[in-house]
């Protein structure tokens, strides 16, 4: 179920600290999946779905800012969603979130 700031129309995904380096989260929102990273400057939301088959993202490896998927050990930055290694040569779509109050927010369409 999503919810959302009347103010900013921002969707909450989750609490900060359910994220860590180690673990990315996965939050599915109206049929949609993100996947939630923290790095040593930040949060990232990525897409959760890989873009070139069924792998989630959030259940990948993080190096820096770059996520390996599960499956096909593809590649990509999270901070662009640019794909840096094959197979995979789509991008996956980014969203910027805000903490606020220690919870993750991002603007979704
Ligand atoms: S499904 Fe992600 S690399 Fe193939």
């Amino acid at each position: 179920m999503s919810q959302e700031t009347s103010a900013k129309m921002m969707t909450r995904l989750c609490r900060a600290d359910e994220v860590t380096p180690d673990t990315p989260l996965r939050v599915e929102i109206d049929d949609e999946a993100y996947a939630v990273f923290q790095a040593d400057d930040g949060y990232f939301v990525t897409a959760d779905l890989c873009s070139h088959g069924p792998g989630s993202l959030a259940e990948g490896f993080l190096e820096g800012h770059e996520i390996e998927c599960p499956f096909h050990q593809g590649k990509f930055d999270i901070r662009s969603g640019a794909p840096t290694a094959p197979p995979c040569f789509e991008p996956v779509r980014v969203w910027q979130p805000e903490v606020v109050n220690g919870e993750l927010f991002i603007a979704r369409d």
